[in-house]
């Protein structure tokens, strides 16, 4: 291969790990990470851990496989792959790099013999997970006789937060299975990596109540856990439509404002009347009641003082074209720097 890896700045994170609450946008955003970081032309391995197929609709792509795969490709040269981590593969690649197991047909023959996922502890499960992953961040390849990174970066759509520190801390729940031998060797060593300055944990919030108060309870969970926060992402960003001029007006909901808006509608040709102005006025109330919300959620994330990449609401969805603008909101603010 010819590809060379690009100097990174020494803070420069080379695994992103995207949380968040469930259906903020991780995997929408974990996809835009990946897209932004190829446009530079790197070599990225975007990767998602839960069996969910999540990165392949979103990309509208074939299903990953558990095998790392070319998904997209940059102009610039840059290359997207995709790989859905799956435990039981990574087990046996496992097996056969650290006890050198013969046909992995025999071996597989066995493991599918046990219900593997009900019987396997849930720390080495994640072990097993992250595992792959610290295996694909530190693999390496000769280029000009220099030993480089094959992947400049590495994306996980990782798990929600509820789950992400257990997730990570993969050396408290193997201990308790492994205090010796390969396996705690292997904890010990992805450990290192996810709380060293390789890793970023980046947590997707939407600008509402909850999320955002799990956000700031994971940033402390976090970095309890000795992880480093990269960037709050904020998702689905709505802009105002109304002044605080016109809001005034729209609130009082005054004969003048009506007789103006039943003009204007006239004067477009478009369906005009009473019923039709009130609900318009309706509409822009609550619209603004929202953006109010929001504006007390950016507040308390603005408090937190921390990198903070807004990404805009996308009102007809990410398909066709979305993604490109979602990677270039994440680029212009500095998350792949
Ligand atoms: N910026 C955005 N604009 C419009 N729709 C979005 C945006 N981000 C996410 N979505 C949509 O929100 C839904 C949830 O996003 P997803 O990435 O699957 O969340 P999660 O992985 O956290 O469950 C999807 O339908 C996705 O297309
Ligand atoms: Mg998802």
């Amino acid at each position: 291969m010819t590809h060379v890896a690009r100097a990174h700045p020494s803070t420069a994170p080379r695994l992103h790990v995207i949380s968040g609450k469930g259906g903020t946008g991780k995997t929408t955003v974990a996809c835009a990470l990946a897209i932004a970081l190829a446009r530079q032309g790197k070599r990225v391995l975007l990767a998602e851990v839960e069996g969910r197929q999540g990165i392949a609709s979103v990309l509208d792509v074939n299903p990953l496989a558990p095998e790392e795969q070319l998904v997209l490709t940059d102009p610039s040269g840059g290359e997207v792959y995709g790989i859905a981590v799956d435990a039981k593969a990574a087990l046996l690649e496992y097996l056969k790099l650290f006890y050198r197991l013969g046909p992995a047909g025999t071996v597989l023959e066995k493991i599918g013999a046990i219900d593997f996922a009900t019987t396997i502890a849930p720390g080495v499960r994640d072990l097993l997970l992250i595992g792959k992953i610290y295996e694909a961040v530190g693999r390496t390849q000769k280029v000009n006789k220099r030993e480089v990174p094959v992947y400049d970066a590495v994306v996980l759509d990782a798990p929600p937060t509820g789950r992400i520190v257990r997730f990570m801390g993969v050396g408290e729940g193997v201990s308790d299975v492994a205090r010796v031998g390969p396996i705690a060797r292997q904890a010990a060593s992805v450990n290192q990596m996810l709380t060293s300055q390789t890793t970023a944990v980046h947590l997707v919030t939407l600008l509402e109540e909850m999320p955002v108060q799990e956000t700031i309870e994971a940033i402390t969970e976090l970095e309890g856990g000795g992880l480093r926060l990269g960037s709050i992402v904020v998702n689905l960003v709505r802009d105002h439509h109304v002044t605080s001029g016109h809001l005034r007006r729209v609130r009082a909901r005054t004969d003048t404002l009506r007789e103006a808006l039943n003009g204007d509608l006239t004067l477009m040709g478009l369906p005009a009347g009473d019923a039709i102005v009130d609900g318009l006025i309706e509409e822009a109330v609550e619209h603004e009641e929202r953006m109010e919300l929001q504006e007390e959620q950016e507040a308390i994330i603005a408090a937190q003082d921390r990198p903070t990449i807004r990404v805009p609401h996308l009102p007809l969805g990410v398909s066709g074209g979305g993604l490109g603008v979602l990677a270039d909101a994440i680029e212009e603010q500095g998350m792949t720097a």
